[in-house]
């Protein structure tokens, strides 16, 4: 594991205690994603018998939200969260966050239903988690590798992940990744309440939060592989929401820096 390790820990101390990690949800958010729900719980409860999972379907049309009811009856390990309507990426895991938190669970994992983010992974998260408040998958670090991607998502991935880390000044390699391991305490302390971003930013949103808020954020290399099936949600909206939400946080962090104001996440102003 390379050790990414970027902000500074609560109490500015590199030496920090962390406590046991508790028990772990994967939340798996999904928008028609029928032919691969069931494969990738499968691999989850391979990988990581003792976690649990929760699919958050926002009503696919194409059935995913059934399919996910039938492996939760056979399996008391995966459960169902049924939205009504697509309502983008982030919404989605901030409900799966909040339905989280409310059952008590330890550590709180973001991951794609369409086996880019492997679970075969998600052990490597965990343990880097023992002695870090957030871990990211990251594409973007020594070790970390795209396979089957197009040239153009590439370009934008990397070009997104550049724009932002110079923007927001985050120390973050991969700043829009999505698969990620959160201590609860970790989220508890992002102020989710005041998080707006409906689509991918959303990760960016959580990224920037974090540091801001002095958590001890490590990236570990991942390897993600393109979906086989179905296709990407991945839209012009997506990235326009994207590009505007960037600029406007990385203007406001600076014009409170240049007026002297602290301003972030845990602030009301940083929106
Ligand atoms: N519930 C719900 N609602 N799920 C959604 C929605 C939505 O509106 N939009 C997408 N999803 C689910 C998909 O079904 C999938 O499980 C996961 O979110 C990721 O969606 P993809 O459409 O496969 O994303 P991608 O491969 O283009 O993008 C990935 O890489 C980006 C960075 O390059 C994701 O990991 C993004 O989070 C990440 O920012
Ligand atoms: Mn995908």
């Amino acid at each position: 594991m390379s050790d990414g390790g970027v902000g500074v820990p609560p109490g500015g101390a590199r030496e920090r205690k962390y406590g046991p990690l508790g028990t772990t949800l994967v939340i798996i958010p999904t928008y028609n994603e029928a032919e691969n729900i069931r494969p990738i719980v499968d691999r989850v409860r391979a990988a990581v018998p003792d976690a649990h999972v929760l699919v958050a379907d926002d009503n696919s049309p194409d059935g995913t939200g059934k399919i996910a009811d039938e492996i939760a009856a056979e399996d008391d390990h995966v459960q169902v969260l049924h939205r009504k309507g697509k309502e983008g990426l982030g919404a989605a895991y901030l409900a799966g966050f909040r339905w989280g938190l409310e059952q008590g669970y330890g550590v709180l994992v973001e991951m794609d239903a369409d086996g880019s983010h492997q679970p075969e992974e998600l052990p490597r998260l965990l343990t880097a988690l023992k002695g870090a408040d957030l871990v990211l998958g990251s594409r973007w670090v020594p070790g970390g590798r795209v396979v089957n991607w197009p040239a153009h998502r590439k370009l934008l991935s990397r070009g997104g992940s550049t724009y932002s880390r110079l923007m927001l000044d985050v120390p973050i390699r991969d700043v829009t990744g999505g698969y990620r391991a959160f201590r609860r305490e970790t989220l508890e302390g992002l102020g989710l309440d005041r998080v707006a971003s409906q689509g991918y930013c959303f990760q960016v949103d959580l990224a920037r939060r974090s540091v801001e808020a002095g958590f001890h954020v490590v990236e570990v290399p991942i390897t993600f592989v393109e979906r086989e099936f179905g296709d990407s949600k991945m839209s012009r909206d997506i990235v326009v929401e994207a590009l505007w939400r960037v600029t406007a946080w990385g203007l406001t962090t600076r014009a409170g820096k240049l007026l002297g104001r602290p301003s972030g996440p845990g602030r009301p102003s940083g929106r």
